[in-house]
């Protein structure tokens, strides 16, 4: 017999919430959705009519029995607050990212997720593109040899229309920081994924080109593994033009570069090549791995740890930012 068909509630219907609410409801859905909430009931009302769903508040969604998971997609900051309180209710819960904006808010999502036995991950949706689990792959095979260094250089542009959007964005206390936090969250994880535990960071960052924004839009680090491998990292959103996100990663058997997730260069002195890679749907993939880890008990692809890991990092760099000294992430 087949699993019944897990049942979503979505929380936070904004630029992103409604994405999900739009893939829960496509045709490709591995799941269904039942309800939708936001801390604004015009917002949810709104959403609901559009796709033919339920309104409720957050809490009427917690309290129904009809409803097995939620997507959290609401300001990087109040992810703890309502993540925890969903684990609490019996909820397994789709987190966006970042898990939330600092270690502490992290831990409080973890210690939640222990004591619920339910399921939490984060979005990461970097991690389901094809040609990065190539590149994982390729690396735990060695065909790189023992990498040396990685260069990450995520150079976006932003406009100050894009801050002054919504009121949360480039705050500390709700977007948790800007480049970095906001748009270099994924690298930092993509990083960590493909190259493990980081053992110092050292930043440099301020904000140059935008006006009314607490947080940095750029940001300079240097990073070692605990392997020994050393990391560049650049992160900005005051590049103005369309830079694709470069990930380079070198090593003694041979060099691997993306551009936009395209392979540029892939050399090794084993001879592996790149593949022809199939488009995926990344959204769906992060998506479809989440319900089969509910319905299989196995751990998502994307863990609490593993998020929680990368606000580590990205604390440590902020932390560094600030003293100018060397941090040891937490
Ligand atoms: N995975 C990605 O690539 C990606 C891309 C963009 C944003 N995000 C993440 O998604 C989250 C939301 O970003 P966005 O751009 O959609 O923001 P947004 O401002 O467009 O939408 C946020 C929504 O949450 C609602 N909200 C605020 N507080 C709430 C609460 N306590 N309970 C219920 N609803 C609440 C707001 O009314 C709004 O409708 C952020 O954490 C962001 O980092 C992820």
């Amino acid at each position: 017999m087949t699993d019944p068909r897990l049942r979503f509630g979505v929380i936070g219907v904004g630029i992103i919430g409604r994405q999900h609410v739009a893939r829960l409801l496509s045709d490709d859905s591995p799941a269904d959705l039942i309800a939708i909430a936001d801390v604004s009931e015009d917002a949810a009302r709104a959403v609901a009519a559009e796709h033919g769903t339920v309104a409720e508040t957050v809490d009427g969604l917690f309290a129904r029995d009809d409803i097995d998971a939620v997507v959290i997609a609401i300001p990087s900051g109040l992810h703890a607050e309502t993540a925890v309180a969903a684990l609490d209710a019996g909820k397994h819960v789709l987190l966006e990212k970042p898990i939330d904006v600092t270690v502490d808010a992290a831990d409080r999502i973890i210690d939640a997720e222990r004591r619920s036995g339910k399921v939490l991950t984060v979005v990461s949706q970097r991690r389901f593109a094809p040609e990065n689990q190539f590149l994982r792959e390729a690396i735990q095979q060695g065909d790189l040899g023992k990498i040396t260094s990685a260069n990450i250089e995520i150079a976006l542009w932003r406009t100050q229309e894009y801050y002054d959007s919504g009121a949360w964005r480039g705050t500390w206390k709700l977007d948790g920081g800007g480049a970095l936090m906001n748009q270099g969250v994924h690298m930092v994880d993509l990083i960590l994924w493909l190259l493990g535990d980081v053992e110092e960071v050292h930043a440099y960052g301020g904000l140059l080109a935008h006006e009314r924004i607490e947080v940095e839009d750029t940001i300079a680090i240097t990073a070692r593994f605990a392997s020994g491998s050393m990391l560049t990292f650049l992160a900005s959103t005051t590049a103005n033009g369309e830079l694709p996100i470069r990930v380079a990663v070198m090593g003694d058997g041979g060099v691997a570069v993306t551009l936009d997730e395209q392979y540029a260069h892939f050399t090794t002195a084993n001879g592996r090549e790149v593949p022809d890679f199939e488009p995926n749907d990344v959204g769906m993939a992060g998506l479809n791995d989440f319900v089969a880890a509910v319905q299989n008990g196995h751990a998502p692809l994307v863990t609490s740890q593993q998020a929680r890991a990368a606000v580590a990092f990205i604390e440590a760099a902020y932390d560094s930012m600030r003293t100018g000294k060397p941090v040891v992430p937490r």
